[in-house]
């Protein structure tokens, strides 16, 4: 890996808490900040947002399973989220999932969290040159590498003892880039058989 590739990694450190107390809530700004980076990076400010497992994120059409002190846009599972979107697209997706199935059961009854599934769903309803961002307390994996590049990870702290958490962006290809990164697979593949 060459130094300057480093360049996509930043690291916040942020105040706890928002004023609420909802269970597994975002730091004070992460919202706002990680939306913002996201615009600067489509040099888009009009980038219309889905605020995906939403809990009391503000922004954007915010969808999430839960009623309630929730109020979301729109309530239902982020595993169907196409049967219940009608036709909106978006150009940015902020998910923030439980991290975890014993996490979806205890803090908030919810069902289980299967990640291939909802990020698949997540990619249909996501413009080409969109950018999905989970935040999570894992790196997670790119859910697509023919779909998806990582274009930027921002690692969050909050506080002492606690860990901090990472907000991935990946980036939608558009069709014809699809074949470009089938071609960098293939030539790694050679390099790596040659080698
Ligand atoms: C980590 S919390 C989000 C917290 C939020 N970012 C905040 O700062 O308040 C996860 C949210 O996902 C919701 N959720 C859990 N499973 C879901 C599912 N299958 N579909 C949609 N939302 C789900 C929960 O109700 C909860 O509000």
């Amino acid at each position: 890996m060459k130094h300057s590739q480093q360049s996509k990694n930043d690291a916040w450190f942020l105040p706890r808490p928002k004023k609420h107390k909802y269970k597994g809530g975002m730091p004070k700004y992460a919202e706002e900040w990680i939306i913002k980076e996201a615009k600067i990076i489509l040099k888009n400010s009009n980038a219309n947002v889905l605020n995906l497992f939403c809990g009391m994120n503000q922004q954007g059409f915010r969808v999430d399973i839960k009623n309630g002190e929730v109020n979301p846009d729109l309530q239902c599972d982020a595993h169907e989220l196409t049967k219940h979107i009608g036709k909106r697209r978006f150009d940015i997706i902020l998910a923030d999932p439980p991290y975890s199935n014993e996490e979806s059961k205890e803090l908030y009854g919810t069902p289980k969290i299967n990640y291939k599934k909802w990020t698949s769903e997540a990619t249909k309803v996501l413009h080409n040159g969109g950018l999905l961002i989970v935040y999570h307390k894992y790196i997670m994996p790119n859910p697509d590498i023919k779909i998806y590049r990582v274009v930027k990870r921002i690692f969050i702290g909050t506080r002492t003892y606690h860990l901090p958490r990472v907000a991935i962006f990946f980036k939608k290809f558009g069709e014809q880039n699809t074949k470009n990164i089938y071609y960098y697979i293939n030539k790694r593949k050679i390099k790596r058989r040659k080698k």
